[in-house]
């Protein structure tokens, strides 16, 4: 498999990878996140280097080494995130959206640390901007990846996913399968595309990566060349 990649099946390509957690400022010392150790996205950028892409991760916070020979940039809140791919849309050949985007930020960031008060107060929280989509709907769109991580209907939430997002691509995580869980080195996959899909069965995430970047490699010669 080392022979197969260091033939470079993604010699000269652009790779943009999101991957980890965002987090979502409530106040100096506060904020909004969830799950997501970014192990997916990392192996997913060090597949990319070895079959020979140019690879950009654009990161929030994780507890991981940078793989050798990736340009990393780390962000906190979606915000961030979005600014940061967006400046990077127009060179790029491959986005692989693998972060877990918070859904939601607080409405208000408040400059100084909230003091405890009444026994029941509300958070108000507005939706973020969603990065794959904007990364889709740009003028030169790159070849489009997206994550569907969901407990049911997994291939008709992440079919309708890919179309409504406009991806050339998805990956779609049973998250219910707790072999697979939060910070796992497993995964299991099925990729789906307009016209195919492939499952990939459980295995460490560096191989699950691997099967992902041939797939997007055989997707993009056969679109783009
Ligand atoms: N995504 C993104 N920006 C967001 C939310 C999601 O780029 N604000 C990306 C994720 O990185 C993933 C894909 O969109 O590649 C699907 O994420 P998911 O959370 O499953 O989709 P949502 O559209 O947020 O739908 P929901 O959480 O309601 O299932
Ligand atoms: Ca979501």
């Amino acid at each position: 498999a080392a022979g197969l990649f260091s033939s470079g099946l993604l010699a000269g390509k652009r790779v943009v990878i999101t991957a980890g957690p965002t987090r979502e400022a409530l106040d100096p010392v506060r904020y909004i996140s969830n799950h997501s150790s970014g192990k997916m996205g990392y192996a997913l950028a060090r597949a990319a280097v070895d079959a020979g892409a140019q690879t950009i991760l654009v990161s929030g916070p994780v507890e991981l080494a940078t793989p050798d020979h990736v340009n990393r940039i780390d962000v906190q809140s979606a915000d961030d995130m979005l600014a940061q791919c967006l400046a990077l849309v127009a060179d790029c050949d491959i986005f692989i959206a693998c972060a877990a985007v918070a859904d939601y930020r607080p409405g208000t960031i408040s400059t100084e640390k909230i003091k405890k008060g009444p026994e029941k107060i509300s958070l108000e929280l507005v939706r973020n901007p969603d990065i794959v989509a904007a990364v889709a709907a740009s003028e030169h769109s790159p070849f489009t990846i997206g994550f569907a991580a969901e407990t049911n209907d997994l291939l008709a939430y992440a079919s309708s996913k890919m179309e409504r997002k406009g991806l050339d691509m998805i990956v779609a995580n049973d998250v219910s399968d707790p072999a697979i869980g939060f910070n796992s080195d497993h995964n299991a996959a099925t990729v789906l595309w307009p016209g195919g899909s492939r499952v990939l069965e459980e295995a460490s995430k560096a191989t699950i990566a691997r099967d992902i970047i041939r797939l997007i490699a055989d997707r993009v010669s056969l679109i783009r060349d």
